[in-house]
């Protein structure tokens, strides 16, 4: 099965793309993963690892092992050592080793997929975990970001195409899949389920707060977002305008984090 996932580690901006996503969500995921203490001798599957930067923290807890996988592995490769293996793997076509995974973490990745694909990756990840292994998926929910009234126009609509162009170039992209993420973990056999979601105000300059993560994705589609007639050249300057305003209040997607174990 093939991805066809939108963003290309080739574009010039990408790293920085996934650096500002990075900065935006790391703390939180961080916080999450501690809680359930990574100890040593675990190891653990990082799916999707983009610029790495959770798979690193991961492999930095003593005596924990790291296996990273991507599609696209040239961002996380130069963080490999010891412990932390990266490999080019898909995760909707490829096996995984049987049993194996004390813990898995995957974010913003599984929305990518189509749900037959989605039904794919699942498919390998279950069996990967060790019985009584943990899996903490998180994926977003765009419609926060999209939907509040405080969102000034132009803003809000040429927000709302830049989502549905990327809908469109990719075909299957699910800008909601976070709200279903956890059925589709109970379906797959999943138990001691629990779920938890996080956003925050995106405050213009302020890298924490993912400014930059959504100032370079629209940077990304402005032309075909003017070619296709969704907004003019002078609408996306206003929006961009508004967007660096620091009276615009636009929240980040909401992130659900799922918890989830393979039966014992
Ligand atoms: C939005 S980025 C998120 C990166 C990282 N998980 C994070 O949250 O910082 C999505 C990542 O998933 C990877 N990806 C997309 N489709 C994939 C697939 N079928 N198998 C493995 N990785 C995939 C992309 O190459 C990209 O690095």
């Amino acid at each position: 099965m093939s991805s066809t996932y939108f963003f290309d580690n080739a574009w010039p901006e990408e790293r920085a793309r996934i650096a500002a996503l990075e900065a935006a969500l790391d703390p939180g995921t961080r916080a999450l993963l501690e809680a359930r203490a990574p100890a040593a001798g675990w190891r653990c599957l990082e799916i999707g690892a983009g610029g790495g930067s959770i798979a690193s923290w991961l492999a930095g807890h003593e005596g924990v092992h790291v296996l990273a996988t991507d599609i696209q592995t040239s961002f996380v490769e130069p963080l490999a050592h010891d412990r932390l293996e990266v490999r080019a793997h898909d995760i909707t076509g490829e096996g995984l080793p049987p049993d194996t995974f004390d813990l898995v973490h995957v974010r913003w990745m599984l929305f990518w997929l189509a749900p037959d694909a989605r039904d794919a990756a699942l498919r390998q990840i279950v069996p990967a975990m060790r019985p009584g292994g943990w899996l903490l998926a998180e994926e977003p929910d765009f419609l926060p970001m999209l939907s509040s009234p405080a969102i000034p126009e132009p803003l809000r609509s040429v927000n709302a195409a830049h989502v549905a162009l990327i809908e469109k170039l990719s075909g299957q992209v699910d800008p909601r899949y976070g709200s279903t993420l956890l059925r589709d973990l109970a379906e797959h056999g999943l138990i001691d389920l629990s779920s938890a979601g996080r956003t925050h105000v995106i405050r213009p300059g302020d890298p924490a707060t993912g400014s930059n993560w959504l100032g370079l994705a629209l940077g990304r589609v402005r032309q075909p977002l003017v070619d296709s007639g969704a907004c003019t050249d002078a609408e996306f300057d206003r929006a961009v305008e508004q967007f660096d305003d620091p009276a615009t209040t636009m929240l980040f997607p909401l992130t659900m984090a799922v918890w989830g174990r393979r039966p014992a």
